[in-house]
């Protein structure tokens, strides 16, 4: 749990970060790990199998070892086991300014579906907390 804490700190900015009882309840939902003697990278998956649907929560890599194709590993070994369940749909939610996780997430398929803009002022402007709905079909039946 350490190393995930280690990553996550690194990954997020304080106010935003998860604690250790966030990611204990997120045990129960699907939690893919890499790396071998310190951790690299993990995503958290909410499978909700009798909608059919599946949220995935939150991904990081450790910032010395991005650009390796560690994050799209992980979606891609996500979404196998999210389609083995029979979900039908998987979607996310990503900040409008992180334009690098928008582009991965592209990558592996998944399509904008809604930009939402802040409550407040209702303009799509980069730093006011905007973000994207992404979504990706993974059984089309
Ligand atoms: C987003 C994040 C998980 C990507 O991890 P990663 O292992 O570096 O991603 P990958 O190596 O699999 O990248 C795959 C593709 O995503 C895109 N991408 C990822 N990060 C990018 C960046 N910073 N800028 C531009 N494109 C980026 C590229 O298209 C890349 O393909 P390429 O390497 O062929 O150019 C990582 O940067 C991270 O932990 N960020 C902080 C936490 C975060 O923002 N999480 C997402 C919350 S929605």
């Amino acid at each position: 749990m350490n190393g995930i804490l280690e990553v996550e700190r690194l990954s997020f900015p304080i106010g935003k970060q998860w604690d250790r009882g966030d990611f204990q309840q997120a045990l129960r939902d699907l939690f893919l790990v890499s790396g071998e003697k310190e951790v690299s990278g993990f995503l958290i998956a909410c499978c909700r199998e009798n909608e059919r649907r599946a949220v995935i929560l939150r991904i990081a890599v450790r910032p010395e070892v991005r650009g390796r194709g560690i994050a799209t590993m992980l979606i891609e070994e996500a979404i196998e086991i999210i389609r083995e369940m029979d979900i039908r749909e998987v979607e996310l939610e990503v900040d409008i300014v992180k334009r690098g996780a928008v582009q991965l997430y592209e990558t592996v398929g998944f399509k904008i579906a809604r930009g939402i803009p802040m409550i407040d002022n209702n303009t799509m402007d980069d730093e006011n907390g905007s973000y994207y709905l992404m979504k990706l079909i993974v059984n089309e039946s």
